[in-house]
């Protein structure tokens, strides 16, 4: 019945009243300015977290669009060297013009990359829904022989275990996450467990293969399996990561800090919150409670 109501609410989310829907996800997303962003970085990095900050937008299709992002990305670079806080860039790929144009975004790309290397900062280039994929690895390879910058890969797509291959050979950083995109079962896997194993075997071959891992996810049983592959490999604390979303699970990441690993925390901020926030909200288990729940003005439950 629950999975029904949920089905249900998720169908009906774009009748929701944007001022509802941008009350309850703003856990996810630290407001609308760079100095949000960068306050929020503060409440993280006094828990000891990481972080690595994000510019909300994304599916550009104007050129001068991309040139807006670009330039507010090197306003964060900057900010965050200013600022001595522990935290990098992640940059969505269509946001600075992937899907006008190839070279568009490599030189969009180039720009934020060159900036963030003049302060010692590694860019990491986001991974959308799979008409971008091979383009985003393209793009991460082309970037990599002369900047440090990172890719992810998506545990439901069928071909990450050949893509991590082609990433190592130059011993690229690769986060490692289930995929939030809806793809087709002709090129995702579809079933929870085994997405779960392919999270896990992504984990593996990026370690064993020498290359730094960052693990993101909020599913116990990943991060169980991930840290099970580390202490068999006996891989040192410096060579890996954990990421989690802002707004969810600070339980599961206080634990994994207090227990001495590496965790960054994923930190969105803009005014084009929209997309990423109904993302966010169809995975949020409680998520039809929470939109009923505002929309008839009640009180959020505890989560
Ligand atoms: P799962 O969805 O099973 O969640 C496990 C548990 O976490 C849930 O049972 C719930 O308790 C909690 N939870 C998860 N999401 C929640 C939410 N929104 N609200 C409340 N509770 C929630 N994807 C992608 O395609 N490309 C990308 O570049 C990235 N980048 C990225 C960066 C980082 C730092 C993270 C953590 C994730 C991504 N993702 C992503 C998203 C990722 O693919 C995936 O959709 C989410 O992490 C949810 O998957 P979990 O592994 O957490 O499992």
């Amino acid at each position: 019945m629950s999975a029904l109501i949920d089905r249900l609410v998720v169908a009906t989310l774009p009748l929701v009243p944007k001022p509802i829907v941008k009350a309850v996800a703003s856990r996810y997303v630290a407001g609308d300015t760079l100095e949000a962003a960068l306050d929020k970085m503060r409440v993280l990095a006094a828990e000891g977290a990481m972080g690595t900050m994000d510019v909300l937008g994304e599916s550009v299709t104007h050129r001068d669009q991309t040139v807006a992002t670009r330039d507010q990305y090197l306003r964060t670079i900057d900010a965050i060297a200013a600022s001595g806080l522990p935290a990098n860039v992640s940059v969505k790929p269509t946001a600075v013009g992937l899907a006008i144009d190839p070279a568009l975004a490599l030189e969009n790309c180039t720009e934020i990359c060159s900036r963030a290397q003049s302060h010692g900062m590694f860019v990491r280039l986001d991974m959308e829904d799979s008409p971008y994929t091979e383009a985003t690895v393209k793009l991460v390879l082309a970037l990599k022989d002369r900047f440090e910058v990172g890719a992810v890969l998506q545990a439901y797509l069928k071909r990450s275990l050949s893509d991590i291959g082609r990433l190592l050979e130059k011993k690229v950083n690769v986060r490692i996450c289930k995929g939030i995109y809806v793809e087709p079962r002709t090129i995702a896997w579809k079933d929870r467990q085994t997405i779960i194993r392919n999270f896990g075997a992504l984990v593996d071959k990026q370690l064993a293969g020498g290359a730094y891992a960052a693990i993101a996810t909020h599913d116990e049983a990943c991060v169980q399996l991930a840290l099970a592959t580390i202490d068999r490999l006996g891989i040192p604390k410096d060579r890996y990561e954990f990421q989690m979303l802002l707004g969810v699970d600070p339980v599961l990441r206080k634990s994994l800090l207090d227990a001495g690993h590496r965790l960054r925390v994923y930190v969105p901020y803009g005014k084009d919150w929209y997309a990423y926030s109904t993302r966010r909200l169809k995975e949020n288990p409680s998520m039809a409670s929470t939109i009923l729940r505002s929309v008839l003005g009640m009180a959020p439950a505890t989560s």
